[in-house]
């Protein structure tokens, strides 16, 4: 069985459940929970829970000590990605229109704060001592502050048409955004299988360090990604006027037209496809998506040769170190 298969069979059997349980499917009013299984139900890759589960059976512990705040850390995620695709603009998401899409932003904002609610009654009656609920709830709500700090930094830059953005303030932005709950998924999990405050940080920072790889595959599999596998509209980084790794380094090697045709097109958040395909043809030209790749590379071969070297040998840390390939890997 490939990673994919596996963390998605362990999403089926472990955390799926679970969400039942916290989110009563005929709640009502219906434009609560209906929309929010409409959502939930298109599934999504449940690395994140399952993540958590690794860390703890890394120590030795048995994963259902940290299956609550695994599933609150998903509804989470969930969470922003329905108010992500609004503050987006987005249309497809999962291989569907965006929840806003087809039920109005009014309705999908609403859902979000939902579903955001549902997270701390996930955490608030999970059935755990309660220092282990309050410490698990700390590791969680610290991590979601640097999740909406970096949606800020990036919607602040769109904003404010900010285009001095190095590499350095590119991976400080995605660490917010995306880095931070998967190393909050980490740090969860080793924390409620027992680890010390040293180890928690190990597999915080790993986390960290491989979900920046994961946001740069992502930003890449949205200008050469294949729609069915992706599930979101490919070159809509570039109508969303994104600063992606691979933009900024374009920006550094553009001639100064090519490069005012650039920033042009992403300020007016272009729908043009002639103009998305020229500056996916730029992309490739001045080879950034190569670069982009060899840097989520990178960032993993660390990520992991430290993971090696400070936790032990075993399945559970196994599966942790093909999740990062997976990272690297992954065309869905
Ligand atoms: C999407 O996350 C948001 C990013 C951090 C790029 P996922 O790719 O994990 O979303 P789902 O849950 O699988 O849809
Ligand atoms: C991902 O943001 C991070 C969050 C949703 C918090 P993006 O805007 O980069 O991700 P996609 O492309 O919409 O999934
Ligand atoms: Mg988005
Ligand atoms: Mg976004």
């Amino acid at each position: 069985m490939d990673i994919f298969d596996y963390i998605q069979n362990r999403a089926k059997t472990e955390i799926e459940p679970v969400m039942e349980e916290m989110i009563p499917r005929d709640g009502k009013p219906e434009e609560v929970n209906k929309l929010i299984w409409e959502f939930l139900d298109l599934g999504g890759k449940r690395f994140r829970p399952v993540m958590s589960l690794l860390c703890c059976e890394t120590l030795g512990e048995d994963s259902k000590k940290t299956i609550y705040p695994a599933v609150a850390i998903e509804l989470f995620h969930n969470f922003t990605l329905i108010h992500d695709d609004i503050e987006d603009n987005s249309q497809m998401r999962r291989g569907k229109p965006c929840l806003h899409i087809r039920n109005g932003i009014p309705l999908a904002i609403n859902a979000g704060d939902g579903l955001y609610n549902f997270v701390w009654e996930t955490i608030i009656n999970a059935p755990m001592p309660t220092n282990k609920k309050v410490e698990s709830q700390k590791i969680i709500v610290k991590a979601f502050s640097e999740v909406l700090k970096g949606q800020a930094t990036e919607i602040g830059w769109h904003h404010k048409k900010e285009w001095n953005i190095d590499e350095e303030k590119y991976l400080q932005m995605i660490g917010g955004k995306t880095g931070a709950l998967i190393g909050a998924s980490c740090e969860v999990g080793a924390y409620c299988g027992g680890a010390t405050k040293s180890k928690r940080k190990v597999f915080r920072e790993y986390g960290e360090a491989i979900g920046l790889a994961f946001q740069i595959q992502d930003d890449v599999l949205n200008v050469v990604g294949d729609f069915d596998k992706y599930k979101k509209e490919i070159g809509g980084d570039i109508t969303e006027g994104k600063r992606t790794l691979m933009i900024i380094k374009l920006l550094q090697k553009a001639t100064p037209e090519e490069k005012q045709f650039i920033i042009d097109a992403l300020d007016k958040h272009t729908t043009n496809q002639q103009e998305i395909e020229k500056i996916i043809a730029l992309m490739k030209k001045y080879k950034t998506i190569d670069y982009a790749k060899k840097k989520a590379y990178s960032i993993v071969d660390k990520a992991k040769k430290k993971m090696e070297r400070k936790i032990e040998k075993g399945e559970a840390r196994d599966k942790l170190l093909e999740i990062a390939d997976f990272f690297l890997t992954r065309d869905l």
